[in-house]
């Protein structure tokens, strides 16, 4: 242990603390300022960016042997409060720059450090600047971050009014496409709204911190878990196995389709008889510090038979693999498509002109800037409350109640705010866990995923291996499309087999193609298991039916643009399961489009060197928006006699009621 004496937002700091701690630890574990946030953890987003004596600096990365006595640090706390914002913070604000909130704070440290040294940055030099220093954001797109700085520049100058950065109601009090901010953004901005980890720091002091034992091979028998040496670790409180759990030890996804073969009760809480990807938990050490759980889950011994480990469709569905889940087969779900007449005799006629393309897309991973993080208690009212990331508490609810062995009635959900999940979170991730090592113990029990636990144990987008056939005839006209793929939905089944239905139905979609023939496949592998991810299916099958598209264009001697504008709906095309579209926008959109597109072409041409090419590619994304079946919503409101539903005092004196 070491002492230092700094200076937190002008304020002295006398601490001791562990030489080793990184000083992001320092100042949200000892000072108490959790506007400060951690995303990797390893000096990559810049979510955790202070003003250490005048320098930008990632404190997740700087030691505390290395903070200088003395120095003067600068958090977002001591840039502005909800009631004295700074212009950065209003124009964040305004611009919708805190989306999530969770890099918010991180980008305002940085543009203020850049201000600092840059009082009239151009555009460029922002994003520069941004990108140098490493700042992340999941969300915004950059765009009305890079207009913040902008805004908040000019009014440090002296060439704006602060007070233009206010949001001013219109005249009509219609607050729908305003700049109106969301009810959190003075929160986000100023480091005051409490994400997971900020929660997980104020809980009571005999709470648990949960160290993960994981697997560190993809496939294997497990023959015993020794966890002897591990309990009498100091700190420890206990070790948790899928002994310690009350109900099946199982989480499901609900609903399997009549025709899986599976039965979708193969994800473990805790594996007890096999593991079945890489990371995936197998015991947890509750502890009264991070790092004593943690040198304590280093001691469990786990006794594994390595199997074979099928990394990808087609090697989970070769012949002599054996199956992942004992009793189904590792292809175990299959939807079938058929439209119009067959295909066959088109693509064997010589006057049609016909592509076939292999594609493969890639698993992906949904990099929130958050780690995933939960925290679970018992409650004095006798239930189990587990708060988490979840997107989906009620869903959730359903999913995990057997499996930790609660009566629907004993489980209370909630959701923290969270910092993105971008789908991931349709799927539990470490909610039963929490609860489980909660109801083992019976004390709070927090589990903050660091970053490679977020990629090792939250789901991915599925990647799909498509063989893909499209026919037209001279002129260019769609007459057929052959598809035939797998998806690699990893280890467990939960949304697989919904998942490749949307393979079927998006992949060629956008085209009226009268004869199609279609065959997509789940497959159960041992690679990171799959979960939803923004457009749900459809990206996958887009990459194989827009790929097939330019192919095809080259071909006819066609433009792409105007193959695709031939053969988009229209009134009287059937999309690709024969139902006729809610929409067809896409012939005005692409007509609206061409004169870009021809310009573009231009200057890619004339950019265009013997040594370096450019080129324009355009592609057509289509999405069914909601779930399969009628699209309905339902909101209930309730008017509280006593208080506003928002209300929003400072700085924008509105309030909604
Ligand atoms: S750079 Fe520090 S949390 Fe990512
Ligand atoms: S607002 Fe930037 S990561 Fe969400």
């Amino acid at each position: 242990m070491i002492q230092k004496r700094i200076y937190v937002n002008g304020i002295e700091r006398n601490l001791f603390v562990n030489p080793d701690s990184p000083l992001v630890n320092v100042i949200r574990g000892q000072v108490h300022l959790t506007g400060t946030k951690v995303g990797c953890g390893e000096g990559h987003c810049g979510a955790c960016d202070v003003i250490m004596n005048g320098k930008l600096t990632r404190s997740c990365v700087v030691k505390m042997s290395r903070v200088p006595d003395e120095a003067q640090i600068l958090t977002i706390e001591g840039l502005g409060t909800p009631d004295k914002l700074h212009p950065i913070q209003k124009a964040w604000i305004k611009h919708g720059g805190a989306q999530c909130g969770f890099c918010t704070p991180g980008f305002i440290m940085s543009a203020k450090a850049l201000l600092d040294s840059n009082p009239k940055p151009s555009r460029e030099e922002v994003r520069d600047w941004f990108q140098s220093n490493r700042n992340v954001c999941r969300c915004t797109g950059y765009i009305p971050l890079v207009d913040a700085v902008m805004d908040a520049a000019k009014v440090m100058r002296g060439e704006m009014k602060e007070e233009e950065l206010d949001f001013k109601m219109p005249a009509d009090g219609r607050i729908w496409g305003s700049e109106y901010p969301r009810p959190t953004a003075v929160a986000k901005v100023t480091g005051a709204l409490d994400y997971g980890a900020d929660l997980g720091l104020k809980l009571p002091p005999n709470m648990l911190h949960i160290a993960l034992v994981q697997a560190k091979v993809s496939h294997a028998n497990i023959k015993g878990i020794d966890a002897s040496e591990a309990e009498k670790m100091p700190g420890v409180a206990k070790v948790v196995t899928h002994k310690d759990v009350k109900g099946r030890n199982r989480i499901t996804g609900l609903i399997t389709f009549p025709t899986n073969l599976g039965d979708g009760w193969d994800r473990p809480i805790l594996c007890d008889e096999k593991v079945f990807q890489y990371g995936d938990a197998i015991a947890m050490v509750c502890a009264s510090t991070l790092e004593e759980a943690r040198a304590a889950a280093e001691k469990v011994k786990v006794d594994l038979e390595v199997l074979p480990a099928y990394m990808s469709a087609p090697a989970a569905k070769a012949a002599d693999a054996i199956e992942i889940h004992p009793g189904t087969p590792n292809h175990y779900f299959t939807q079938k498509l058929e439209k119009g007449g067959d295909t066959a005799p088109i693509f064997g006629d010589p006057n049609v002109v016909s592509v076939e393309e292999n594609v493969i897309s890639s698993r992906q991973p949904h990099m929130p800037l958050e780690p995933d993080v939960a925290f679970a208690w018992p409650g004095d009212d006798g239930k189990l409350h587990i708060h988490s990331k979840s997107i989906g508490v009620h869903l959730h609810h359903a999913m995990i109640c057997p499996g930790l062995g609660l009566e629907p009635e004993n489980l209370v959900l909630a959701a923290n705010p969270m910092g993105g999940t971008f789908g991931y979170k349709f799927s539990p991730t470490i909610e039963a866990l929490v609860g489980v090592a909660a109801m083992a113990t019976g004390r709070p029990c927090l589990l903050n995923f660091n970053y490679r636990q977020q990629m090792q144990y939250t789901g991915k987008r599925s990647p799909f291996f498509i063989n893909i056939k499209l026919a037209a005839d001279k002129e260019g006209k769609l007459l057929a499309m052959d598809t035939d793929f797998d998806v690699d939905h990893g280890p467990y089944s939960e949304f697989g087999d919904l998942l490749t239905l949307r393979g079927i139905q998006f992949t060629g979609a956008g085209y009226d193609i009268p004869n199609i023939k279609g065959e997509g496949r789940t497959i159960c592998t041992n690679h990171a298991w799959g979960s939803a991810f923004r457009g749900y299916g459809a990206p996958q099958s887009f990459l194989a039916s827009e790929i097939a598209m330019d192919e095809l264009a080259e071909k006819l001697g066609m433009d792409p643009l105007e193959l695709r504008f031939k053969n988009a709906y229209r009134k009287g095309s059937l999309n690709i399961s024969g139902q006729e579209p809610d929409s067809y926008s896409l012939p005005e959109m692409l007509e609206a489009l061409r004169p870009k597109y021809k310009a573009a072409l231009e200057k890619a041409k004339k950019e265009s060197t013997a040594t370096h090419k450019k080129g324009v590619g355009l592609a057509v994304g289509v999405y069914g928006s909601g779930l399969d079946g009628p699209d309905t919503s339902e909101a209930y409101v309730e008017m509280l006699p006593d208080a506003p539903l928002y209300k929003i005092v400072f700085p924008f004196p509105h309030i909604i009621s």
